[in-house]
Formats: C-alpha cells, sequence, structure tokens
C-alpha cells in the first residue's frame, strides 16, 4: 500500500510563509483603513509567553487570572468608574455590545433598543440572537444620534439606549452628557460603544477640549465598552465591557461543573489569556504618558493627511473628530478597487459615498507621502480628478 508521508516541519513552515505572503501586515503601512494595527512589541512578546493559558478555566491560571483582574482596573480606572465596578474580559466590540445589551435586557425584562442609526452591525446580532427590537434613531448633518428623535422614541419596552463614543465610519461622538441626563430622567439603561474611542478620547481631550464627556463620570451611563485591540496597540482578540455594578456580572453567569470554578460569566468559555497577557503588558507599560504620545501622533498624522487630500483637490465627508478620515467620491468602489490593485486597502462606505481611512499608529507620514501620489494617480484614472 502506498504511505502517504506527512510533510516535514520544513514543508509546514514553507506552507505556512506562503499564506503569510498572501495577507496583508499592518507593519507594511498598506492598510489604511483597518481599526486595528500591529501589537505593540511588548504585547506580542506577551502574547507569545501565556499562548497556553486558558482563563475560561482560571483557577488553574491563577497568575493570569490576576493580571486580567489587574486589567479590568486599569480600564476601570481609565474610565473613571466608581468603586461598585466592575468588567469582563469579551473578545471585542462585537461580544461587549451583546454583553451589554444581555445584562440591560435581564434588569428589565424589556426587548426594545434604541440604537444611533450610525451604530456598528454589531447590534445587528444583538437582535438576531436575543430577540431584541431595534429602532434605530436617525443621526443629525454631522453624524451624531438626533437628541430630538432620541426622546420622541423612549417608550414603556425600551431596556436600553445605546450612544457611540468613536464611530466605526467616521469616529464621531454622540452627545453623551445630554443623552445620559436623559436617561437619568427616564431610569434607563445607557450603554456607550467606545469600542474604538475608548482608548482616545480620554488622551483627546487635551489635544480638543470641547470633546465631550462620555465615561463613568456621568452618573447616568451603566456599561462601556472598550477594545484593547483597537487603539489600545494590544493583540486581537480584547475587548472589555466595563459596567457600573459588579453585582450584574452575575446576571450573566452560569453554574460551571467540571471545571476549576464554580460559575462561569460571559458568553464564552475556553478563551486564551495571551491576549490578556499582551493588553496587560502594554497598558501598564505605556501608562497614560505613553498613550498620550501615540494618540497625540496619530491626531497630527491625521491632520496631515488631510491637508495633503485637500491639496489634490478632493472633499472630507466632514471634519475628523479623532483619527478617521472619509474622503467623499461618486464612486468610492471604484477609488478603492483601483487602490488595492496598487497595494493600497482602504474601506468602501458606499452609504455615505467615501473611502475610510483609519490613521492608526502604523500610518506614519512616510506612508502617507508614499500614498498621496497613488491616490492622485487612481482618482485620475477612476475619474475622480
Ligand atoms: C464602534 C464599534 N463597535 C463595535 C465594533 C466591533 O468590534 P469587533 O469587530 O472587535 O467585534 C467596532 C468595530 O470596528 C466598532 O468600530
Amino acid at each position: 500500500m502506498h504511505k502517504r508521508n506527512n510533510p516535514t516541519k520544513k514543508d509546514i513552515s514553507r506552507q505556512l510563509i506562503t499564506y503569510y505572503n498572501q495577507d496583508y501586515h499592518f507593519s507594511d503601512g498598506h492598510i489604511l483603513g483597518s481599526m486595528c494595527t500591529a501589537p505593540h512589541p511588548i504585547a506580542q512578546k506577551a502574547y507569545h509567553q501565556f499562548l497556553d493559558t486558558n482563563l475560561g478555566d482560571p483557577e488553574l491560571f491563577p497568575g493570569t487570572k490576576t493580571m486580567e483582574t489587574k486589567l479590568i482596573h486599569y480600564i476601570c480606572h481609565m474610565l473613571h468608574a466608581p468603586p461598585t465596578a466592575d468588567g469582563l474580559i469579551v473578545s471585542g466590540g462585537t461580544e461587549g455590545n451583546i454583553s451589554a445589551i444581555w445584562i440591560a435586557k435581564l434588569l428589565s425584562n424589556k426587548t426594545t433598543i434604541l440604537v444611533p442609526e450610525h451604530a456598528h452591525f454589531s447590534f445587528e446580532k444583538v437582535a438576531l440572537l436575543m430577540n431584541i427590537k431595534l429602532k434605530k434613531i436617525p443621526s443629525t448633518k454631522d453624524y451624531t444620534v438626533n437628541i430630538a428623535h432620541l426622546k420622541k422614541n423612549i417608550t414603556n419596552d425600551v431596556a436600553a439606549v445605546v450612544a457611540i463614543a468613536g464611530s466605526t465610519d467616521l469616529g464621531t461622538i454622540d452627545p453623551i452628557p445630554e443623552i445620559n441626563d436623559l436617561c437619568i430622567d427616564e431610569h434607563l439603561f445607557l450603554h456607550i460603544d467606545a469600542a474604538f474611542g475608548g482608548f482616545i478620547i480620554p488622551y483627546l481631550k487635551t489635544l480638543k477640549p470641547n470633546i465631550p464627556d462620555f465615561d463613568f463620570r456621568l452618573k447616568g451611563v451603566s456599561t462601556i465598552s472598550v477594545d484593547a485591540h483597537k487603539m489600545g496597540y494590544g493583540a486581537i482578540p480584547l475587548g472589555t465591557l466595563i459596567m457600573r455594578e459588579k453585582q450584574w456580572i452575575d446576571l450573566i453567569s452560569v453554574t460551571s461543573p467540571c471545571i476549576s470554578s464554580t460559575r462561569q460569566a460571559g458568553i464564552l468559555g475556553t478563551r486564551s489569556g495571551g491576549p490578556v497577557a499582551a493588553a496587560y503588558a502594554v497598558t501598564h507599560y505605556l501608562g497614560p504618558k505613553g498613550y498620550q504620545k501615540v494618540i497625540t501622533t496619530c491626531i497630527q498624522n491625521t491632520t496631515y493627511f488631510i491637508h495633503q487630500i485637500q491639496k489634490l483637490g478632493l472633499n472630507l465627508l466632514l471634519e475628523p473628530t479623532m483619527n478617521v478620515i472619509a474622503i467623499h467620491f461618486t464612486n468610492p468602489t471604484r477609488v478603492a478597487q483601483a487602490l488595492a490593485q496598487q497595494g493600497w486597502r482602504v474601506n468602501i462606505m458606499e452609504h455615505l459615498s467615501s473611502i475610510r481611512i483609519v490613521v492608526m499608529p502604523q500610518i506614519t507620514k512616510q506612508i502617507i507621502d508614499e500614498f498621496i501620489p497613488v491616490l492622485k494617480k487612481v482618482c485620475i484614472e477612476v475619474g475622480e480628478l
């Protein structure tokens, strides 16, 4: 009988290199549209070190569990959470949003949520998974939620109001102080989706003092989701859901026989401690001063990028609030496809007739200077200039 040999380590290694080379890499600087980046070197090292840990079975990994608790405390502190607060580590913004609405539904026994039109599509999953009705609240011309419409839609069956601190399309921030007051008056659960903005806004405030508050200093804020795998410089997958009352965790916990702990909270079971170690390492290494530097550079590079785009004669959809740029085009898909042929990836927003660029830490001035002539050439080719 013909014996089929397994590939050798060398063969596998060659295959892995081949697959790796088919990918784009953050470090190349050609991924311009993503809200993620290459993890900080200290995060990469920590990730590898904790690859074989399982936080689904935490008593076997008490050291990793302690790191997780400290990471949650770090984020609580960053968000000015009260002493009653606690948090969950989740896989990212999607799971953070699902878990927040899960809590709101259990607390209220109601099934409608008010969600800005510009909210992330993960709320569609919330609706599908939990039999929740989404009432979409229109945006104003500056792409933040329309407060008058929000007020009009408050009815007896509302389980939660959602506000966005750093929208996916444009990085806009809803008027959260006003929404907060409304939710206090109406006794409504308020979830803030700061998956992208959570690591930016605390540091943006020193550059742009008019940025609205979004965190637990506003007493009506119930939960906030913040991702370390976006602007936190951590490794994928790492999100957090911070909640005002630690007992809310019990609502979404079940008895867990057959593992080292008696109760398990949240959606996931087995999960790696690698991303937790990565986020712990980078948050504690950079600290507020380090993040201030990272965010300041991203905002300076955004300003530089905008000038170069406008010098070409192209138009922005609106003045960016943070490091998210939307360039208006007649046919954004054609522009994005032509850029992809030149090896540059941007995100298409057909609904806004724009392409999205996110000025993450890997997008340096040098990368911008390389990209601008390509953008010009492509725009001329497809008739946008
Ligand atoms: C505001 C916001 N919320 C939630 C998400 C979903 O995050 P994830 O893809 O990490 O689940 C995103 C993703 O970009 C986002 O921008």
